[in-house]
C-alpha cells in the first residue's frame, strides 16, 4: 500500500499513513486526525484543503482543479502557480508522497475543520496530465 508522510514546513516528519491505493487524499487525511481544513467538503470550491506535495507529485490533475488555479492565479493568487501545489481533495493516492498541509492559517482561523467528504473525488474527474518538473522535490 502506498505511504503518504505528512511533513511541517521544516519537514519535520508529523506522521506516516498507510493507504490503499487510489484513496482520495484529503479522506486519507481525515481518517487519519490530520489537521486540514475542507471547508466545501471536498467539492474543488473553497481552496482550504490545498497541500504541497514534496515526494511523489501525481503526474494527472483534474480538470476542475486546474481551471481553478488558473482563475486564481489570473486574480493574483500566486501561491497557486507552483507544479507541487494540489488540493487533496482532488488528488488519488498511487504511490508514495510526502505532503504539508499549506493553509496554516485557514486552521487558526475556522472554528470547524469542515463538511464530511464523500470517499471518491467530487465532482467526477476529467484527468488531465500534470507535468512535474526535474527540479522539484525530494529524490
Ligand atoms: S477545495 Fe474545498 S475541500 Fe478541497
Amino acid at each position: 500500500m502506498p505511504k503518504v508522510t505528512v511533513v511541517d514546513f521544516m519537514g519535520k516528519v508529523q506522521k506516516e499513513i498507510e493507504v490503499e491505493k487510489g484513496t482520495k487524499l484529503l479522506k486519507a487525511l481525515i481518517d487519519n486526525e490530520v489537521d486540514i481544513v475542507h471547508t466545501c467538503g471536498g467539492k474543488a470550491r473553497c481552496t482550504t484543503c490545498r497541500v504541497t506535495i514534496h515526494k511523489g507529485v501525481p503526474t494527472k490533475k483534474t480538470q476542475v482543479q486546474h481551471e481553478l488555479f488558473e482563475k486564481l492565479i489570473k486574480d493574483g493568487h500566486t501561491q497557486f502557480d507552483h507544479p507541487a501545489v494540489f488540493l487533496s481533495c482532488q488528488v488519488e493516492v498511487e504511490d508514495d508522497m510526502t505532503v504539508s498541509v499549506s493553509e496554516e492559517f485557514n486552521r487558526v482561523i475556522h472554528d470547524s475543520r469542515g463538511k464530511d467528504t464523500e470517499d471518491g473525488i467530487t465532482p467526477d474527474p476529467v484527468w488531465m496530465e500534470h507535468e512535474v518538473p526535474d527540479w522539484w522535490g525530494i529524490k
